[in-house]
């Protein structure tokens, strides 16, 4: 394809949510990306709160967590090269130790995933033996370690579901927690950090952590009784980590990849998505014909520190190059490889 071909392609998809002289731009930036991409023999993964430009540009893959990580799983290149967050780059890793794995940013963290040590999970283990572990993706790689399994948000009610142990230890969104726990019927404990000693079990049937988006955790009941009030007919979809309270509040609440396909298929004269901003965008992008209400307050800093200047840099110079110790990877993998076969 030509150059002038691919920018006119790039034009007709981002037209209506990024301004011109940004796409010319982007589009040389991403132009030579894709370039780089094939003569090297890597392949982009692409989270789906990629910015527009980003996402209809240079992933090979867009997707969920758990669509990535599968794809992850599969690739042949020699180099994968996550535009997402550092825990997503990571999980490539744990399923690839042969293969270079990129980020293109030094840090690029999560809220959910810096809330919880490896050391948490080895006293929750001590306080509530027996007890299996489920722990959701957005966790450093040492905690995946401690782990029975790991779960998404597209598939943690079936991960829940798949033990037959009437209690479990779920970690560390408190939030994805209690949206399961709602889901599944189950009672819900959060343990305090410092004196899990203190906790007893009761009837509890998951025990939680005081884990929590920083994005998710802001929107309200009182947002969507306000949509509500002005577009009576509106579907508000909801991502799990935002609280229970919303969650029920909405529609439907489910992964980033099956509110897409909602979207996609929705019937109602408006939509409303409850999750991080630049999702909206690229929804939108893709949707011309849907009308899309926006409640965007903040983008995700930590997906917001990925750009096309840096993915470019990223493959130029091979940085930023993922590692995870071998001996923690081996205990990871296991509960990684469970996580892609359930739901
Ligand atoms: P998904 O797995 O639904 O894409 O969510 C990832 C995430 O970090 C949401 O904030
Ligand atoms: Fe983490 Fe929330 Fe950002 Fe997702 S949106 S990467 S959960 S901080």
């Amino acid at each position: 394809m030509s150059f002038d071909n691919f920018y006119a392609e790039l034009h007709e998809k981002l037209k209506n949510v990024v301004p011109e002289p940004e796409i010319q731009i982007k589009a040389e930036i991403a132009w030579e990306i894709n370039k780089l991409k094939a003569e090297k023999n890597a392949v982009i993964l692409g989270h789906n709160y990629m910015e527009a430009a980003l996402f209809h540009s240079i992933p090979d893959h867009v997707g969920d967590s758990l669509g990535l990580s599968r794809i992850a799983a599969q690739t042949d290149k020699d180099i994968i090269l996550f535009c997402g967050v550092r825990f997503m780059a990571e999980t490539a890793k744990i399923l690839n130790p042969e293969k270079t794995v990129l980020l293109p940013a030094k840090k690029a963290g999560c809220s959910l995933a810096e809330s919880i040590t490896a050391q948490d999970v080895r006293n929750l283990r001590k306080k509530f033996p027996g007890v299996p572990v489920v722990t959701y993706v957005n966790t450093y790689a040492d905690v995946k370690a401690e782990s029975d399994i790991c779960c998404t948000s597209g598939n943690a009610k079936a991960v829940v579901e798949s033990f037959k142990s009437d209690t479990i230890i779920f970690l560390p969104d408190e939030y994805l927690a209690g949206n399961v726990a709602r889901e599944t019927g189950k009672h819900i404990i959060f343990p305090t950090r410092k004196s899990v000693a203190d906790d007893t079990l009761l009837d509890a049937q998951m025990i939680g952590w005081h884990g929590r988006c920083e994005v998710h955790e802001q929107f309200s009941v009182k947002d969507i009784q306000d949509i509500r009030a002005q577009y009576p007919d509106v579907a508000i979809l909801a991502h799990p980590e935002c609280s229970p309270e919303v969650v029920a509040a909405s529609d439907y609440a489910n992964s980033t990849q099956a509110m897409i396909r909602y979207v996609e298929e929705t019937n109602a004269p408006q939509y409303l998505i409850l999750t991080e901003c630049a999702m909206g965008d690229n929804i939108a992008a893709a949707n011309p014909e849907k009308e899309m209400l926006r409640l965007c307050r903040v983008r995700c800093p930590h997906m917001n520190e990925i750009t096309l200047e840096d993915t470019l840099d990223s493959l130029q110079n091979d940085r930023y190059i993922i590692e995870v110790p071998e001996e923690i990877r081996v205990r990871a993998v296991k509960a990684v490889q469970r996580m892609i076969e359930i739901g």
